[in-house]
């Protein structure tokens, strides 16, 4: 096995500040729902790390249901319009949803999860990031809670952010070496 540490060039997020974030956002979420019954829509395939922390977080019952949006191949750039799948076999309607994300970048995969979910009949449907890349976006979304929100437009693995499918299992979140990345 190939280490991953060495193609990192910057830690952005250790393991111990997203752990700490990520119970802050859990407070935040629970906060806003109250009362009502949550189901948890992972993006897949990167917000699975994510939402596996979160929902652990969280103290009230929640269903949890995967959807997937495929926009990137194996570069760093987007290549076309995301394409949306919703999996598994549950009816939307009425439903109360928290699209789980593990990054908002130019803002095309979130809108068009957000817009597919509201078409199934969800009742509500918010946004949560693991992270935001503002300066990238380029459709205008509303991500209601942000782990944290990054001013570069570096692209980003760990914690569930992946090159390739590589570096998903970095307990962190960094910055790749420029040969690495291709820069
Ligand atoms: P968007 O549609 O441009 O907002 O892109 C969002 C998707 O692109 C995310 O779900 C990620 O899978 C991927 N993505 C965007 N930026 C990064 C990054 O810095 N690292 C890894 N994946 C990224
Ligand atoms: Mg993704």
């Amino acid at each position: 096995m190939g280490g991953m540490e060495a193609d990192i060039e910057q830690i952005l997020f250790t393991r111990e500040q997203i752990a700490e974030r990520v119970k802050e956002l859990a407070a935040q979420v629970m906060g806003v729902y109250r009362e009502k019954d949550l189901t948890v829509a992972v993006a897949l395939t990167g917000a699975f790390v994510f939402a596996a922390d979160l929902i652990r977080n969280l103290v009230e019952t929640v269903d949890v249901v995967f959807v997937r949006a495929s926009s990137y191949g194996d570069g760093t750039a987007p290549q076309r319009e995301p394409e949306v799948q919703l999996c598994g076999e549950i009816d939307w309607r009425g439903r109360d949803v928290l699209l789980v994300e593990d990054i908002v970048d130019t803002g095309r995969t979130m809108q068009a999860l957000l817009e597919r979910i509201r078409g199934a009949g969800a009742a509500s449907v918010r946004a949560c990031a693991f992270l935001d890349k503002p300066s990238r976006r380029e459709v205008d979304v509303r991500v209601e809670f942000v782990g944290f929100t990054v001013s570069g437009s570096d692209f980003l693995v760990g914690y569930g952010l992946d090159l390739a499918s590589r570096y998903r299992n970095l307990p962190y979140v960094g910055t790749l070496r420029p040969e690495i990345r291709g820069g």
